[in-house]
């Protein structure tokens, strides 16, 4: 493996553009920061990635282990959500409607595996320049049928009521997660604090249309523990309403954001 390109860093890790010498292609390898210490998280995130396999969610090339604390993935050749928001302000609704249905088909495919996200937020989606939608970052992902530590760890101004209070995440954390993407991406900022109270989106974009308030207002409120499966015919229903310009978003992200890739 050759690093070639340091393209993202969080709170516990660095993801690099690199070589793979064996396979000849290109790669995502993500490793631990070294002051995070242990390579525990990144070994769980390839386990939970290898049980997974769908279009929606990053795909894992090589697991981690203590010997060698390096994840690679399939490189997602796009922009994180986080990263064009901060370029482009709030999105029209015919950009978020596109992609908020490609992550809520990945997060449905996480939880009918038995995994919870824990940490969905536009940083932790990407879109690649074909506009394909990518959930990452399963860095604090669990599976629902093992116990659970760390349960308060997340960001959180994108946390749940309860997961605030310190219950474990479950599929309707995630869709609280998904609901607050929503409403970062509408409105172009993220939310202020981490109350556990759904910020109004209507005063944050008075030109939402009613439909897509009432989405919003579903991911805030869904309780039912149906997980995100239950939003994708949702979403797919107001597309041909409100349109679904993705085709947009590229061009205007190759013209604005291409120098985050150089
Ligand atoms: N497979 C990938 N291909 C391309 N870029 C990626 C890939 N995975 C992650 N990235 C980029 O790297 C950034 C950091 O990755 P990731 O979120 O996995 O790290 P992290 O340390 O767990 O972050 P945090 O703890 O802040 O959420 C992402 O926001 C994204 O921009
Ligand atoms: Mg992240």
């Amino acid at each position: 493996m050759v690093l070639l390109r340091r393209i993202g860093a969080g709170a516990t890790g660095e993801v690099w553009r690199a070589w793979h010498l064996v396979l000849r292609r290109a790669v995502a390898a993500k490793l631990p920061l070294l002051a995070a210490g242990d390579a525990t998280r990144l070994v769980r995130e390839g386990r939970l990635l290898g049980q997974l396999d769908h279009p929606n969610v990053v795909r894992r090339v090589e697991a981690a282990d203590a010997e060698e604390p390096l994840l690679v993935m399939e490189l997602v050749d796009g922009w994180s959500l986080g990263e064009l928001v901060r370029v482009h302000g709030a999105f029209p609704v015919a950009w978020v409607l596109p992609l908020l249905s490609g992550a809520a088909r990945g997060v449905a495919a996480m939880h009918r595996a038995g995994i919870v996200h824990q940490d969905l937020k536009p940083s932790n989606l990407m879109v690649d320049r074909c506009g394909r939608v990518k959930v990452v970052d399963l860095g604090i992902s669990a599976r629902t049928d093992e116990p659970r530590g760390e349960r308060s760890v997340g960001t959180p101004s994108f946390m749940s009521p309860e997961r605030l209070d310190g219950a474990a995440g479950t599929p309707s954390s995630d869709v609280w997660g998904l609901g607050l993407t929503l409403f970062t991406l509408l409105a172009g900022r993220i939310p202020l604090e981490a109350s556990g109270v759904a910020p109004c989106l209507l005063a944050a974009r008075p030109d939402c249309p009613p439909q897509v308030v009432d989405l919003y207002q579903r991911c805030t409120t869904d309780r039912d523990g149906r997980g995100a499966g239950s939003l994708v015919e949702w979403i797919d229903a107001l597309v041909p309403r409100f349109g679904g310009d993705l085709a947009g978003l590229l061009c205007a992200s190759e013209a604005k954001a291409g120098n985050l890739w150089g």
